[in-house]
């Protein structure tokens, strides 16, 4: 047998999920989204994704769906002309609904606001005055690095009204990440806060910003008062965002851009150590958002009252938070601190308080709530819910069971998103009114989306087995490129599977017995144990199925027999967190619980257990941290972790279990 193929029947042959759980009747019978979309869509690709266009106010009609003469540089829309901002603004007002609320605000110290679609419009418009009269126009970039708070959203909309490509970094990054991005767009102006609300206390913002400017392109720094803490002030660079704008003139006409104009650069991490700055451009991008976020959450303005938690940092933030739902004209949810301050509750208030029924949230946070116990949700009043769902990561089954039983109370469809940075929007989701859906698996492409698991010539595989994931047909919100660097952009994404012509997502998925996509990790989170291919991820939904534990992070570490043994990182639940439960006993009961759910191949070769988890700010597990510590070397850069401390702790506690 070629190693392919054994790899990939031994990814296969890993555990299967047969729970599957149809839309409540009354949610299917009222639903946007129905099943004959996917038909119209396969019928005709490029009329379908027309009509979604046409959710869009176009002040020059496109004459040409799509362009795909220059592969993989995409057109979508040419000829076509719009304001990006005005799509998430103004129409609104001009349809009439200027008084319904576009933002519900939530500072994390208790103070709220809510900003209706006119205020929007206004404050916008003043950003964009402001912004013009600082010299920035068509094609200039500017840096934006803001705790979640409404001048974040008005800063993005006030760029994409001008022209001008916003570069959102996020609030944690250090200086020099934040450098390294400036020189890297160089950007003309950095928008930031005096300081930033964390876990209850105000953290210096400008101290740092300021150490990024140094030396940079950056000839003015708008600066936000959030916290009111003091900050180093450089005169003739620096200005008050209060002095500035509130000044603007509230009237500011919009000009429109070809489809193809430069939207953002957001930059995410490769697997070289140099961000790549990934380019969206206007017009597909905005019709993706805006469809995606209409059908996959069965949104309907003026009576679905949205939240999703992600930071206005990540792509989540900027196509569910700013662009999607304000094209929809959608009420929403913005929260500016972390789930648990001042208490554990704080989501579960805010839904009550304001009758969320849309919540999108990441895997990572279901497990945090799940550590934190069900009692905790239970004191809440969360029946305004409808739709729920995830993003970022696979979702394990335990994590998805709980979600639809303890916050969904069974009776709200669950959409596991898959997608990218890169790739814009949704891609792979169920429709939240026709899927039937299983716990754990993104399920199938959306309508208009074509994406396939192929194996390693590019073939696609059959039921029943893994592989790669591809887009293999071009989509409208598609990235056009990374930053001034196209021969990276082919390079990474385009030359896999050139022949074929496929986009490389860098994710492996499977197939299950009936087709549905089920995403594996991260490619390179793929372990190899004995020329068996084993994805972190089934692992550590193993160990979660175990009733005590919390949460799994899990590794290959070089062995010398088998090439990759496997290490697991495990949080024990608050209940089962006692002596005995570390015990070898109990570790070894856990590898046999592995071992019976996936099957022998799959037995960790060591279990630790740890406090917390080495994360990024989005909440990703830092697993090459952890293959550090799994294979004794010195741990390396710990810069985009969340809390830098967490990996002195797990190295201790290694230590330890060395020495018993
Ligand atoms: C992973 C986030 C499984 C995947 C929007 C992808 C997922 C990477 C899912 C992109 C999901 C995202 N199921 N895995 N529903 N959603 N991923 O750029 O590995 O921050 O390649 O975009 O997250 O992360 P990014």
């Amino acid at each position: 047998m070629a190693e392919s193929e054994k790899s990939n029947s031994a990814l296969s042959a890993l555990s299967t999920e047969s729970r599957s759980f149809p839309p409540p009747e009354q949610f299917a019978a009222q639903a946007k989204a129905t099943a004959d979309w996917y038909e119209r869509a396969d019928a005709d690709r490029e009329g379908f994704w027309a009509e979604q266009a046409d959710r869009l106010d176009w002040s020059t009609k496109w004459d040409r769906v799509l362009d795909w003469d220059d592969a993989p540089f995409a057109k979508w829309f040419t000829g076509g002309e719009l304001n990006v901002a005005y799509n998430c603004a103004d129409r609104h007002v001009d349809a009439g609904n200027g008084d319904r609320v576009a933002i519900h605000w939530e500072g994390e110290p208790g103070d709220s606001r809510d900003i209706t679609y006119a205020d929007l419009k206004r404050e916008v418009s003043k950003t964009a005055n402001a912004l013009e009269d600082l010299g920035v126009g068509k094609g200039d970039r500017v840096a934006i690095q803001l705790p979640m708070i409404p001048e974040a959203i008005f800063s993005m909309l006030a760029c994409a009204r001008l022209g001008a490509l916003h570069s959102v970094v996020f609030g944690g990054f250090s200086p020099g990440a934040l450098k390294a991005r400036i020189e890297d767009a160089e950007a003309k102006v950095l928008i930031t806060s005096d300081g930033q609300y964390r876990r209850g206390k105000p953290a210096p913002m400008k101290e740092n910003t300021d150490q990024a400017v140094e030396g940079t392109t950056i000839e003015k720094v708008l600066v936000v008062k959030r916290t009111g803490t003091e900050v180093p002030w450089t005169d003739g660079r620096d200005l008050w965002w209060g002095d500035v704008v509130d000044a603007a003139s509230e009237e500011h006409t919009p000009q429109a851009f070809e489809a193809e104009h430069p939207l953002f650069i957001l930059y995410t991490s490769g697997t070289t150590g140099k961000p790549k700055g990934i380019l969206h451009t206007s017009g597909g991008y905005l019709t993706q958002a805006a469809y995606t976020h209409d059908a996959v959450f069965d949104h309907t303005p003026g009576e679905d009252v949205y939240w999703c938690t992600a930071d206005i940092g990540w792509i989540t933030g900027h196509t569910y938070i700013v662009y999607g739902p304000l094209a929809n004209g959608a009420t929403q949810i913005v929260y500016e601190g972390t789930p648990n301050t001042p208490h554990e509750g704080r989501h579960w208030e805010i839904v009550q308080k304001y009758g969320v029924s849309v919540y999108y949230t990441a895997p990572t946070l279901i497990r945090t709530f799940m550590k934190w116990g069900e009692d905790i949700p239970a004191k809440y009043d969360l029946s305004s819910l409808r739709v729920l769902g995830t993003v970022g990561e696979p979702i394990n089954p335990e994590a998805w069971m709980w979600f639809r039983q303890k916050i969904g109370a069974e009776n709200c469809p669950i959409v596991d998103t898959w997608w990218q940075t890169e790739t814009g929007a949704s891609m792979i989701a169920p429709l939240p009114g026709v899927t039937h859906t299983k716990p754990g698996s993104a399920m199938a492409p959306l309508p208009g989306i074509s994406a396939i698991v192929v194996d390693d010539d590019g073939n696609e595989v059959g039921n029943g087995e893994g592989g790669y994931l591809v887009v293999d047909k071009p989509w409208p919100s598609m990235l056009r490129g990374i930053w001034k660097d196209p021969e990276r952009f082919k390079d990474t994404y385009w030359s896999r599977f050139a022949d074929q012509g496929y986009y490389f997502a860098g994710d492996g998925a499977k197939y299950d017995e009936d087709g549905a996509i089920w995403l594996l990790g991260r490619v390179d989170d793929v372990m190899n144990v004995s020329g068996h291919r084993i994805s972190t991820t089934e692992v550590e939904s193993a160990l979660v199925s175990h009733p005590t534990v919390a949460e799994a992070a899990v590794v290959g570490a070089a062995d010398e027999t088998t090439g990759q043994g496997i290490v697991a990182f495990v949080i024990l639940r608050g209940d089962a967190a006692g002596d005995e439960s570390k015990g070898e006993e109990a570790l070894k009961a856990l590898r046999d619980h592995v071992s019976k759910e996936i099957g022998p191949i799959a037995k960790p070769r060591q279990i630790m257990v740890v406090e917390e988890l080495p994360k990024t700010r989005s909440g990703k597990i830092m697993r090459r941290l952890l293959r550090d510590v799994a294979e004794n070397r010195e741990v390396g850069d710990v810069s985009t972790l969340a809390d830098s401390s967490v990996m002195d702790m797990i190295t201790t506690g290694m230590q330890d279990s060395k020495e018993d």
